[in-house]
């Protein structure tokens, strides 16, 4: 007598239904997924009991004749796909033609339908595949009551009403993500959950991700060939302490995928700090045959055939929007606005005629003149306080201002400057910046607070300034560009001496090669003392021994070999903090100018090393509201 036997298809369906319906969250997946393939623009989702007790799907799609109502519920019975051509090319989300006949097998399981152009509507029974008339005026509707009825071992397995549900609100949030062109309707035991009209996708990401995620990202659209990254991305200082707000989409599939999340940090890497999670919503479209979409049952999980490519061009788009500074967006029209915020980061300092073109080097005369006319005779107003031997010192002559602005002093300035202060001489007054629309983005020192902050005026107000966090990012950012060369050393007239303990010591002789390309000539003087001949000339007024001990803590417990790739970066910051303006130290006018054009000038300014913001506006229109002005 034979021992092996064939299973039941009751059997057979159930097996795969493990594999399919994991819990209720799944059979929506997949019963939403087929209204979509069926062209539904309107989704009525109901849910009773977190989906264990009722999961129903209605949508207007194209429905089903009666000979593909019946075959819908069979095992590998398929409208989407016909030969293996067809799947390596596959644009729906559905192929397989198994997830109806898994879900039939283990929940009561009924579908009404009507194909376009029927005369009246079908229904079949998956519990004896009878197809009766029934009455719907179009579309389809998917009935499934009692999941796992006919299978309490793994009804065990299901948790709470409400956390069953939270996974269905998931799906269905990423879902309703990637297709902000269809409505939905989501109730859960007859109340509405969600109730979203056909919109464009900043609407749909904001109703479903929040008003003020849409206001703290960089919106994303990037192309290179056939590939294509859109959407929105979260600015360092909206991150989160978890990954719950972060959707990748590949072709409007939501996809987990080792290689994509892979990317999205390392465009992070830099302005985030590592316990902090950005929050995004991405979506990759390319070629469907550059994916493989079959590698996992619930089809989370893709397989790129160009895999570096991808992450490659993931991480450059990515990186480079968020790099994109608001200092050097603030001017440009539409750029990071975010209507009715008391004081945000580089938002209120729109151009009123759009754009600055190519400033700092050229800038537009008009706005230019009131920006200098202020800054002129403010510097005339404080200049006399000021060291005689600074750079870019300002003069209580009002004609020479533009040196401050970095722009060349001409003639036309000067002379329109003089018809504008006919006193010429009374240069303690501000003059009005009516009209003042552009000018350097962070505009002009005004004074140091508590020895901590900037303070600024710009054409749209007050700009204040952290300033060590500032520096702190500018530094970083040029030494990871001087560290890719032969970085310009400064050799110290006296070497600086440092009293190190025995493994220091032994760290310092071990790294000293990688110490040199950064441009520490260190050697040791005697036990436990170090010499350090040179330091980075970007690091000249950094003191010395904190930042020699810092970094050999850095480098301790590594392998030299892992230092200079991996851990780069991190020396590299603490280098940048150790060399950063110290608070309480008082800075000169000039010397804040010129912090506030280097930040101008950097990228990722606007966020220090450790992702905190460096930099915020106070418009006028938020300071009048402090005063009630034109109320
Ligand atoms: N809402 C719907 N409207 C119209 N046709 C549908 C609908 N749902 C399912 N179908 C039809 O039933 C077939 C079987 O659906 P099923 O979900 O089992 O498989 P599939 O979507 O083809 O592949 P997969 O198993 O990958 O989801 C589909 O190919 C489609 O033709
Ligand atoms: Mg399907």
């Amino acid at each position: 007598m034979s021992v092996i036997h064939r299973l039941s298809d009751l059997l057979i369906n159930q097996i795969a239904a493990g594999e399919v319906v994991e819990r209720p969250a799944s059979v929506l997946k997949e019963l939403m997924e087929n209204a979509l393939d069926a062209g539904a623009a309107a989704l009525d989702i109901q849910l009773d009991q977190g989906g264990v007790r009722r999961i129903r799907v209605a949508d207007d799609g194209c429905g089903m004749a009666a000979d593909d109502l019946a075959l819908a519920l069979e095992r590998h019975a398929t409208s989407k796909i016909a030969s293996l051509d067809d799947l390596e090319h596959v644009a729906t989300m559905g192929f397989r033609g198994e997830a109806l006949a898994a879900i039939a097998a283990v929940a009561r399981t009924s579908i009404t339908s009507r194909a376009r152009g029927a005369a009246h509507a079908l229904r079949i029974d998956a519990a004896d595949r009878c197809v009766v008339p029934a009455a719907l005026n179009h579309g389809t509707v998917v009935d499934v009551a009692d999941l796992y009825f006919n299978t309490p071992a793994r009804r065990k397995f299901l948790k709470s009403e409400s956390t069953e549900f939270a996974h269905c609100a998931d799906v269905f949030t990423r879902i309703a993500l990637a297709r902000p062109d269809v409505a939905f309707l989501l109730t859960h035991n007859g109340r509405v959950v969600h109730r979203l009209p056909a919109a464009d996708a900043p609407r749909r990401v904001a109703a479903l991700m929040g008003d003020d995620f849409i206001g703290e990202a960089r919106a994303i659209d990037a192309d290179a060939g056939a590939l294509r990254l859109s959407g929105f991305a979260s600015l360092p200082a909206y991150s989160r302490a978890s990954r719950d707000a972060q959707y990748f989409f590949v072709n409007g599939r939501f996809v987990r995928d080792k290689l994509l999340t892979h990317a999205v940090r390392q465009a992070y890497a830099d302005i985030l700090h590592g316990n902090r999670h950005p929050a995004y919503m991405l979506t990759l479209d390319l070629d469907p045959a550059g994916v493989d979409v079959n590698v996992h049952p619930a089809k989370i999980e893709v397989r790129f055939r160009e895999s570096r490519a991808i992450h490659q061009f993931v991480f450059h788009a990515l990186a480079r929007a968020l790099a994109e500074s608001g200092a050097a967006m603030a001017g440009r029209s539409g750029a990071h606005v975010r209507p009715g915020d008391a004081v945000g980061t580089a938002a209120s300092a729109p151009a009123a005629d759009g754009h600055v073109p190519g400033w700092p080097q050229r800038p537009p005369r008009q706005g230019l003149l009131a920006m200098e006319a202020a800054a002129g005779a403010y510097y005339g107003f404080v200049g006399k306080a000021l060291p005689t031997d600074a750079p870019g010192q300002a003069r209580a002559d009002a004609s020479r201002p533009s040196a401050l602005a970095g722009a060349e002093p001409s003639s036309e300035t000067a002379t329109s400057l003089l018809q504008r202060d006919p006193s010429g001489t009374d240069s303690s007054r501000l003059q009005p910046v009516e009209g003042a629309v552009s000018g350097p983005p962070l505009g002009f020192a005004l004074a140091q607070l508590h020895g901590i902050y900037i303070l600024a005026q710009n054409a749209a107000g007050l700009v204040l300034v952290d300033m060590h966090a500032a520096h702190e990012r500018i530094l970083y950012e040029k030494l990871k560009t001087v560290l890719d060369g032969h970085p310009a050393v400064q050799r110290l007239l006296i070497p600086a001496v440092v009293a190190l303990g025995a493994q220091d010591m032994a760290v310092a002789e071990e790294c000293a090669e990688t110490l040199a390309a950064m441009g520490f000539e260190v050697a040791p003087l005697g036990p436990g003392e170090l010499a350090v001949r040179s330091v980075p000339a970007l690091l000249a007024n950094a003191p010395v021994p904190e930042l020699i001990r810092h970094l050999l803590e850095d480098l301790r417990d590594h392998p030299v070999s892992e230092v200079v790739t991996a851990r780069r970066n991190e020396l590299l910051a603490t280098m940048a903090c150790h060399g950063a303006v110290r608070a309480h130290r008082s800075l000169t006018i000039p010397e804040m100018n010129s912090l506030l054009r280097d930040m101008e000038a950097t990228e990722r300014a606007d966020q220090c090393n450790h992702g905190r913001p460096t930099w915020t506006q106070l418009d006028m229109a938020t300071l009048d509201r402090f005063f009630m002005r034109g109320k």
